[in-house]
């Protein structure tokens, strides 16, 4: 089915973020990684900049920078005001305020556009959408996966959940997933049956505790891992 840019919310966070989120080590940024649902990230344009190995998947690189950056222009100001709507559900150590959230997610806007214009056409950014992936098995080391699974809970199935974990699986050798929370900032029901049916299946599951907070509350990712998965 065909995306509709009304119906996503274009915001992205930076790779200082993403190191936060999913508590990435220096030798981990290294590693092949696939960004799933990465969207306007600058992680990607970032992270390439320094060397890394970085592939974002998402249905949004259907379109072009300047059509992502309309839309991102047109729901800034009411996702702000919903922010500030909503004083007791943000934890303000990273971003400051909301000026300084707004602020970075222009930034990072800004830093993903001027990288998707040159290279969206490279092999850096792929459309594509969860619950399949078009890599081949173990192509990457680390899967990584920002707000987005867990976070729309209300809109996506459990077994959406499922078929999309096990699919970055499949890809990745090991998956980081964060926030836990929805959008109504409670701990995803989908979490406990998908550690039961991923731990029967014979992968590590651990819930860690990390850096980055803006939910209040959500500041933790779940890593999963095979048994085997290793970094050199
Ligand atoms: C809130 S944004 C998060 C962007 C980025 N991961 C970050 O944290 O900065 C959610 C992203 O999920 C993407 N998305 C929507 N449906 C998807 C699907 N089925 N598979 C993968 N990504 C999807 C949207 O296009 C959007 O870019």
């Amino acid at each position: 089915m065909a995306m509709r840019l009304e119906n996503v919310v274009p915001f992205g966070r930076s790779l200082d973020e993403y190191q936060k989120m999913f508590s990435l080590t220096k030798s981990e940024l290294k590693s092949k990684i696939i960004g799933v649902a990465d969207g306007p990230a600058s992680f990607n344009a970032e992270l390439r900049a320094l060397g890394g190995e970085v592939i974002s998947i998402d249905p949004i690189y259907e379109f072009g920078a300047d059509e992502i950056e309309e839309r991102f222009n047109a729901v800034i100001d009411n996702i702000i005001a919903q922010v500030e709507n909503t004083p007791n559900d943000w934890v303000w150590s990273y971003h400051g305020s909301s000026d300084g959230l707004r602020e970075n997610r222009m930034k990072a806007t800004q830093v993903f556009t001027d990288d998707y214009r040159v290279n969206r056409q490279s092999s850096s950014y792929v459309q594509g959408a969860l619950p399949s992936l078009p890599f081949a098995d173990d192509q990457f080391e680390l899967g990584l996966c920002s707000h987005f699974l867990f976070l729309y809970t209300d809109h996506y199935s459990y077994e959406f959940h499922e078929q999309s974990v096990l699919e970055m699986l499949r890809v990745a050798k090991e998956v980081r997933i964060f926030p836990l929370l929805t959008l109504m900032r409670e701990y995803s029901p989908y979490i406990e049956p998908l550690l039961s049916v991923l731990i029967d299946s014979g992968y590590s599951v651990d819930v860690r505790e990390v850096e980055y907070e803006l939910q209040k509350g959500g500041n933790q990712m779940l890593v999963i891992k095979r048994a085997s998965a290793r970094y050199h």
